[in-house]
């Protein structure tokens, strides 16, 4: 993907509209939904979310875990976030503006999860293999991963066609990509779809997928 567009420059302009869009919110609705039944989070978990945004899905989720780590490369979608978080008194969510596909981001190296998830998240970064790494080595042993995002679309989902993302992804190769990374794919589901109109001014549907995986092996590293 090309280097000179910028996720977190797109997602600062948005952050203050982004919960208005009611496809967000369900989509939002429908991920959290899928976790809890898929997972059934607990007071004993510390979580993770990458790419929280505005917290539509972790404010669903933390009241459940004991511990929430919600990080996101634009710091105005998590300072709507941060709102939220003080308005409802929220005392066991910390967020972090931190781009975990960094290598060079130091602030996660000793901690450990239970549960990492995200949604619609996964297509923003570019190298899926070393982040699905990433992720292994920060799951704790039997830590589980749940990733919602776009199955294989048209290319034409995103309205900027600048915009420098992965077209969704194919789930037997998603698959292979979480087995290399020394996880384990428990459930491969399809928990919602986006009817939209497309850039192309198509009417066209895109499944979202939601994939849990348990961590089996650590990863060694070269
Ligand atoms: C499509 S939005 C989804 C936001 C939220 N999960 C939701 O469902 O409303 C993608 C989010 O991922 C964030 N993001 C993109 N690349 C990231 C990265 N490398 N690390 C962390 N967050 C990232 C963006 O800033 C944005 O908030």
């Amino acid at each position: 993907m090309a280097d000179t567009w910028s996720s977190a420059d797109k997602f600062n302009r948005e952050a203050s509209q982004w919960d208005e869009n009611p496809q967000r919110r369900a989509v939002a609705l429908g991920v959290a939904q899928a976790i809890i039944v898929a997972i059934n989070p607990d007071k004993t978990m510390h979580a993770l979310e990458f790419g929280c945004g505005t917290g539509l899905v972790s404010m669903e989720i933390a009241p459940l875990v004991k511990t929430l780590s919600a990080i996101d490369t634009s710091r105005e979608m998590l300072a709507v976030f941060h709102e939220k978080i003080s308005t409802c008194g929220i005392t066991n969510i910390e967020t972090s503006c931190t781009n975990l596909s960094v290598s060079s981001e130091t602030e996660f190296k000793e901690q450990r999860y239970e549960l990492i998830y995200s949604s619609m998240t996964l297509h923003h970064i570019d190298d899926t293999a070393a982040f699905l790494n990433r992720l292994s080595e920060l799951l704790s042993p039997g830590g589980i991963v749940a990733l919602a995002d776009l199955d294989l679309e048209d290319g034409l989902f995103h309205d900027d066609p600048l915009e420098n993302v992965h077209h969704g992804f194919d789930r037997t190769e998603l698959a292979a990509l979480l087995h290399a990374a020394g996880l384990q794919v428990t459930s491969f589901e399809t928990i919602y779809t986006f009817n939209k109109t497309n850039r192309a001014g198509i009417s066209a549907a895109y499944p979202v997928f939601l994939v849990t995986a348990t961590k089996t092996q650590s990863v060694t590293s070269e």
